[in-house]
């Protein structure tokens, strides 16, 4: 390419051109158009809730102290005056109590990250019932999915900090765990606490959870925005949007209602934080791995690993001078295959059914009943190991045995996702059918008009363009059911 001025020569005539190509890459994202549906809000609330997470994070790292040294707690919290625990908690019990704001900023960074899983959540469930994982966006779906589980991660080494007693019995089952991994379970358990357990895990973690994973996820977070602004933006079908044409808002007035979603996720962050208690630690107490109590559950989003092992039958066998505890193995295998079948889901697709062409339009979940009943098959089994985290909680609440409660949801485990299955590939045809009914006869008007031969028939009004992409979507037309002689339009009877 020529420098559009010629005499120059070397270093300023490159910066000439990249000045020319700065230009047409900003003038290409001006003219671009960004399709305006609430379900496409996710990831950017997931993205805005990260933010909220880094700067509260980034106060309270000032006071935080990352030592398992043992002092003696004398701060003004009197129930815990000359309890032992670590400085980790000292300091935590410190940033709730003598800092100005601290509960304040404790609170919103967990908040916020409470919000940022359950955004990450759901847009990946977006992802799924639409099919926005086509091509050409399939590396998207592994970027979301890389969110999910380094956030996961994230999580379970932030909630770990401040050595309280929730954290420290997550830290044993972890290590329970560890343990029981086939030859290297005590090594591995080794490396992870800095000897044996409880060891000085917070050593390991902290740098772990302020710099490595939060680094992870902004390159993540990176790579998504790279991705999504180089492919056409994905959009709902609808009434002249096509596989080519996109509707929506001109990119200023969408940073404009972008910037507006960040206030909006700041301050609902900021308003529970305020208002609602979350992981009060001065009433948990120090950690103390002998002293769990039944009460104590892991965060919402890493239940299903805790339901695993709590629907996990206790059978193991020896081997090789070995002993394997299918208890934990077995819940651990369930989990990795689980999460794994997530991940490559496109990739399976795609083989699967041979579609390998570009997709911009997105379906609705009933336009494709399999994978439709796959993910709820998929959400049925999360769930029930889910609510399996809560058996013991449940059985006090609602007087039942536990034994009982947790082999109902092993049953519901095994049975649960084929019936999801079959009842919602059943649910989504008989929606295609009833919409295609409705597009092929018309809406009913309730005038019934008689024949000329004495028959009866009631007067169908014909659907409009819009009710009709509502009622059939893209791929409707192929769907169409017969017409049946009982109804007709309007004016054909
Ligand atoms: C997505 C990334 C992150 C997630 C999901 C996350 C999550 C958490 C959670 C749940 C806690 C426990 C809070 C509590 O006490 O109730 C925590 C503690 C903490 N986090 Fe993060 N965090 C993230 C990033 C960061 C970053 C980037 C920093 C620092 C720059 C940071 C610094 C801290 C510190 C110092 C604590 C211990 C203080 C305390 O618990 O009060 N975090 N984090």
């Amino acid at each position: 390419m020529s420098c559009e001025r010629p005499r120059m020569r070397g270093p300023a005539c490159r910066i000439t051109k990249e000045g020319r190509a700065m230009h047409r890459s900003w003038s290409t994202l001006r003219a671009r158009v960004f399709p305006d549906h609430w379900s496409l809000l996710f990831g950017q609330i997931a993205f805005y809730s990260f933010v909220v997470i880094l700067l509260s994070g980034v106060v309270l790292t000032v006071f935080y102290e990352p030592s398992a040294d043992h002092v003696v707690y004398d701060g003004p919290y009197a129930p815990l005056h000359g309890v032992p625990m670590s400085r980790a908690l000292d300091s935590t019990m410190a940033i709730t109590f003598e800092v100005r704001g601290g509960l304040l900023m404790r609170q919103v960074h967990h908040w916020a990250t409470l919000i940022m899983m359950a955004a990450i959540t759901l847009h990946l469930l977006r992802l799924f019932f639409t099919a926005g994982f086509r091509r050409p966006r399939r590396l998207n779906w592994l970027v979301v999915f890389g969110l999910l589980v380094v956030t996961l991660g994230a999580g379970l080494t932030g909630t770990s900090l401040p050595d309280d007693m929730a954290s420290g019995t997550s830290l044993a089952v972890l290590d329970g765990v560890l343990q029981a991994t086939p030859f290297i379970g005590s090594e591995l358990s080794a490396l992870l606490f800095g000897g044996p357990f409880p060891g000085d895990v917070i050593a390991w973690f902290y740098p772990l959870h302020v710099v490595v994973l939060p680094a992870v996820l902004v390159a993540l977070f990176v790579i998504g925005a790279v991705l999504a602004l180089k492919h056409k933006p994905a959009q709902p079908a609808g009434p002249g949007r096509t596989e080519d044409t996109v509707v929506g808002r001109p990119a200023i007035v969408a940073a404009v209602k972008s910037f507006g979603l960040f206030c909006f996720v700041t301050a609902v962050s900021l308003l529970m934080a305020a208002t609602a208690t979350i992981n009060p630690v001065w009433l948990y107490g120090p950690a103390d791995p002998a002293n769990a109590s039944a009460g104590v559950g892991p965060a919402w989003y890493l239940a299903f690993l805790d339901g695993s092992l709590r629907l996990a039958p206790g059978w193991e066998f020896v081997w090789w001078g070995r002993t394997f505890s299918l208890a934990v193995l077995l819940p651990v295998a369930a989990c990795t295959l689980f999460l794994a079948l997530v991940a490559v889901y496109p990739f399976l697709e795609e083989r699967l059914t041979g579609d390998r062409r570009d997709h911009h339009l997105l379906e609705r979940p009933r336009d494709n009943p399999t994978r439709t009943g796959i993910g709820v098959a998929g959400i049925t089994f999360y769930g029930v190991l889910w609510a399996a985290a809560g058996a013991d909680t449940m059985a006090v609440f609602f007087q039942l045995s536990v034994n009982s409660l947790l082999h109902v949801f092993q049953v519901l485990l095994i049975l649960g996702p084929p019936a999801a299955f079959v009842i919602t590939r059943r649910l989504c045809t008989g929606l295609q059918e009833r919409n295609a009914g409705i597009v092929q006869h018309g809406i009913e008007t309730g005038q019934v008009i008689r024949l000329p031969d004495g028959g009866y028939v009631e007067k169908h009004r014909p659907v409009d363009a819009v009710r009709r992409w509502q009622l059939i979507g893209a791929s409707g037309e192929n769907r169409a059911i017969p017409p049946t002689s009982d109804v007709k339009h309007d004016g054909a009877a």
